[in-house]
């Protein structure tokens, strides 16, 4: 049985614009390529989707087509209202602040919309940050970065990297970064477990279980036969990279996910993959290649633990909502009521959206990382570190 269907799903989303069809194409035979010169004729999930997403100029996040926002595929707390920012900076005033000054550092910062408005919020307190540095991987999205941003009246605080600094002091802010690499999808067997990878199949992509010959993660022994999710094989490097850098102050990392007792919860015993396309939601990577998003929900546990053996302490861990009141947000909300009714309407929904168990109020947690900070952090007075 094919593990991913297409027929059913492709027949329920939109058709991609005919200028994107070559894209896609192109990628697909790349990846095809790829696999061909493989001896075992196979790459893993993680490879396919570094691929899908990342690969130079034809990835997902690589290529120029419109991805956040309406007439993208999907949108983000802080494409959804400058409020989200607004409450984030709030944060990071007091960082600062108990700091002396510092500087932030943004991992994928998108289309800019956080940066505007963390940036636009800071300078208003006055305690806008040294630099602003922002490590983007697309340099298509770099592109588009600079030129939205040139007309800030804070740019000459933004700078692009296109490595690590060999340390900062200050922050880290990293926002639906970690559902947005790659992951490895594993099944639990009666006498070990399996990895799925994606094989050429006459001229599409196919998916199928192979055996897997270890380098999978201790817990998934606890899991019953049958059992399928994926895991992170780049989260532990990625906060190790994070901790050597930072000399003192705080990581935010803001994303949807659960502590690893809900992740890996008998009940969701399918995983949590998912792809964005169009602002529809499905479970099939193998379709639309390049043209979708494709993401996995973070195990927050994982992080906590990476954190811990990279020498930083997990100074908090809650819900965006409670992370959001907590910064603030009653307070942009009633500032906005001078507004016109059309303004105060929409703020309404968004607020809404940021704040609704059922929309991102839940859904996404805030966790925060820090070295050699003693200021109480205001965004974690509902701390749920006991459920890490
Ligand atoms: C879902 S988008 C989120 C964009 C933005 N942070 C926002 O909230 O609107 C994921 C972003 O993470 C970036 N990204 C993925 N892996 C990364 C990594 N290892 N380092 C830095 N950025 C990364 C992507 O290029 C993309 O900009």
């Amino acid at each position: 049985m094919a593990v991913f269907s297409s027929a059913d799903v492709i027949a329920h989303l939109p058709a991609p614009p005919a200028a994107a069809i070559p894209h896609s194409r192109a990628l697909q035979a790349e990846i095809q390529a790829l696999i061909a010169q493989q001896p075992q004729q196979r790459i893993t999930f993680q490879q396919f989707m570094q691929y899908a997403l990342y690969k130079p100029q034809r990835g997902y996040y690589m290529n120029g087509l419109q991805k956040f926002g309406k007439e993208g595929d999907f949108i983000t707390a802080p494409e959804l209202s400058p409020v989200f920012g607004c409450c984030v900076a709030q944060q990071c005033h007091a960082v600062l602040q108990a700091l002396g000054g510092g500087d932030i550092l943004e991992f994928g910062a998108g289309s800019g919309a956080l940066v505007t408005s963390v940036l636009g919020e800071l300078a208003r307190l006055a305690c806008l940050p040294e630099h602003y540095f922002i490590l983007e991987p697309s340099a298509e999205l770099r592109h588009r970065q600079q030129q939205t941003l040139q007309t800030q009246p804070w740019f000459d605080r933004l700078v692009w990297l296109t490595q690590l600094p060999r340390s900062i002091r200050g922050l880290v802010l990293a926002n639906e970064v970690l559902d947005a690499m790659p992951v490895q999808c594993f099944r639990v067997e009666a006498n070990g477990a399996s990895l799925l990878m994606v094989e050429n199949h006459g001229d599409a992509l196919h998916a199928n279980w192979y055996a897997s010959d270890g380098g999978l993660p201790d817990f998934i022994s606890d899991l019953p036969v049958g059992y399928g999710s994926e895991f992170n094989p780049q989260l532990n490097a990625w906060v190790q990279t994070v901790a050597d850098m930072l000399t003192a102050g705080l990581v935010l990392l803001i994303d949807y996910g659960f502590p690893r007792a809900e992740y890996y919860h008998l009940q969701r015993d399918q995983g949590t993959l998912m792809c964005f396309y169009q602002h529809r939601t499905h479970a099939n990577p193998l379709i639309h290649i390049g043209l979708q998003d494709i993401t996995a929900h973070v195990d927050f546990t994982a992080v906590a633990e990476a954190a811990d053996q990279a020498g930083l302490m997990v100074a908090g861990f809650t819900s965006q909502a409670q992370f959001l009141l907590a910064n603030g947000l009653e307070h942009y909300f009633a500032q906005a009521q001078t507004a016109p009714l059309s303004q105060r309407i929409q703020l309404n929904t968004e607020i809404k959206k940021l704040l609704l168990p059922e929309e991102m109020g839940e859904l996404f947690k805030v966790m925060a990382l820090s070295r050699d900070l003693t200021v109480p952090l205001a965004g974690f007075t509902h701390d749920r570190r006991r459920a890490l």
